[in-house]
């Protein structure tokens, strides 16, 4: 019997799900990719996506709507993307906002004077009990913190082969 082109594609949720580790911080990678494959994340892979991760549908609906407002406009090489939907906002973005702010000389909404960094809000992306949650460009961080903020900053920093000392030493509270 012919696999059915729904069959063909639970069966790609499913290897996805298991390559990345079947748990709720599954849920951008698998949505990233069948985006890319098929452009588009329908009702059906939604639903296949919440059995598999065992998760509400909402939530991959509010990841998949999410995905639909990144735009395409000009950015740094690494788009940073906070969380300012209330579960993070009351789980402390605000500190971590600080932080990123202070670390890299500018504000939400701009993007540094070399182009490395941009800092964007976001909408909730589904990880709300393990905010605050953001995203640096495909890559998913959670429950973030000021001092985490310092590391990640550094991580990029250190692809572009910048001296870590370039970073300030602060971390606002
Ligand atoms: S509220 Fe931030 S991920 Fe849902």
């Amino acid at each position: 019997m012919l696999m059915t082109d729904r069959e063909r594609l639970a069966g790609e949720i499913k290897a996805l799900a298991e390559k990345h580790g079947n748990c709720r911080t599954a849920l951008i990678p698998i949505v990233q990719e069948i985006k890319q494959k098929y452009r588009k994340v329908d009702d059906f892979a939604m639903q296949v996506i919440a059995d598999q991760l065992g998760i509400h549908p909402v939530e991959v609906y509010s990841v998949v709507s999410f995905y639909a407002f990144l735009g395409s406009a000009a950015h740094g090489k690494y788009i940073i993307r906070l969380c300012r939907t209330i579960s993070c906002d009351m789980q402390g973005k605000e500190r971590v906002m600080r932080q990123m702010e202070n670390d890299l000389g500018i504000r939400f909404g701009e993007t540094t004077a070399d182009g490395k960094f941009s800092l964007e809000w976001a909408n909730c992306m589904g990880m709300c009990d393990q905010g605050p949650a953001m995203l640096v460009n495909e890559k998913v961080y959670t429950h973030v913190t000021p001092e985490k903020v310092h590391e990640i900053l550094e991580e990029c920093r250190r692809s572009f082969g910048v001296h870590a000392t370039e970073q300030k030493e602060v971390y606002l509270v």
